[in-house]
């Protein structure tokens, strides 16, 4: 039985709320889940009704954290991560990609979402030669999550470590210290470290963006696109490997594969290295 663990922050709820839209939730109706209630579904259409595309638009940054897992397990010789803002479990999730390609990987899974906590044993289905662990807790306190026990015991920090912000950074505005909370989070993983970044921007239709904005702000959610020299700011202390900050679909397609429009997901993408 592989040593996988789930432990909750002290004071985060851990009662769903079904009465108001959850980001986690408005996720997984988008990529075709069953996680997900009225108020949720409300506000993933009434988003829909300004970008048409939108649940194309997820998948394809879904399939980017596929092949960014993929990407740093087979090239970059990566074998631990810290995915924060992990999301309801769904096919392909990180430790799923990861060990596919080497059994011994290990993941600590971290989201503030009762729902996804709710699901945490899916993500814990760990091969027996790796280990995964779910810390529920928040990522406006990156010392709480660095501190939890089920990090250490699951994650060698002394050796590198990939850090996965996919699809998260939006929820904080410029004032959340997002620069100092991925600071904070780089200064404990040594040299050779990795930083995986997806964000939505307004830099391809800035109106539907701002309306999408707009949307979610009414339903109670935080959503801060950025644009591409402030998405390319968040990776401050790495150096962007090729291609660097690119629309997510062209960030290293799938061989064979068609190539896709690069502006048919408002998503940059990039990944970066700790010197
Ligand atoms: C859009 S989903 C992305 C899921 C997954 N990373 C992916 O890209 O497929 C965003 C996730 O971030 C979580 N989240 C939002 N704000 C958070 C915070 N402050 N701390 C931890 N998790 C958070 C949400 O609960 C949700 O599960």
């Amino acid at each position: 039985m592989p040593d996988s663990r789930s432990q909750t922050t002290a004071g985060l709820p851990t009662r769903i709320d079904t009465s108001v839209a959850h980001e986690a939730r408005v996720y997984d109706y988008w990529l075709g889940g069953r996680d997900n209630y009225p108020a949720d579904r409300a506000l993933a259409d009434a988003i829909a009704t300004h970008i048409p595309a939108i649940k194309t638009m997820a998948r394809a940054n879904r399939a980017f954290l596929g092949r960014a897992v993929d990407y740093l397990t087979r090239e970059a010789g990566i074998d631990q991560f810290l995915d924060i803002g992990t999301g309801i479990p769904t096919a392909g999730n990180t430790h799923e990609v990861a060990q596919r390609l080497n059994p011994a990987a290990r993941v600590v899974y971290v989201d503030n979402d009762p729902i996804v906590l709710a699901h945490a044993r899916a993500l814990m289905s760990s091969r027996a030669e790796g280990r995964t662990a779910f810390i529920h807790a928040d990522l406006h306190d990156p010392a709480g999550i660095l501190r939890d026990d089920s990090l250490g015991a699951t994650l060698d920090l002394t050796q590198p470590v990939a850090i996965m912000l996919v699809a998260i950074m939006m929820y904080f505005r410029d004032e959340d210290n997002p620069h100092g909370i991925i600071k904070n989070l780089l200064d404990v993983v040594p040299s050779g470290s990795y930083l995986v970044i997806t964000h939505p921007t307004a830099d391809f239709d800035e109106q539907a963006m701002s309306r999408v904005a707009g949307a979610a702000e009414q339903a109670g959610i935080t959503f801060h696109p950025r644009s591409h020299a402030e998405t390319e700011a968040l990776f401050a202390g790495t150096d962007l490997i090729a291609p660097g900050v690119v629309p997510v679909v062209t960030w290293h397609p799938t061989p064979g594969e068609e190539p896709a429009d690069p502006e048919s997901a408002w998503y940059w993408a990039g990944i970066g290295r700790k010197p």
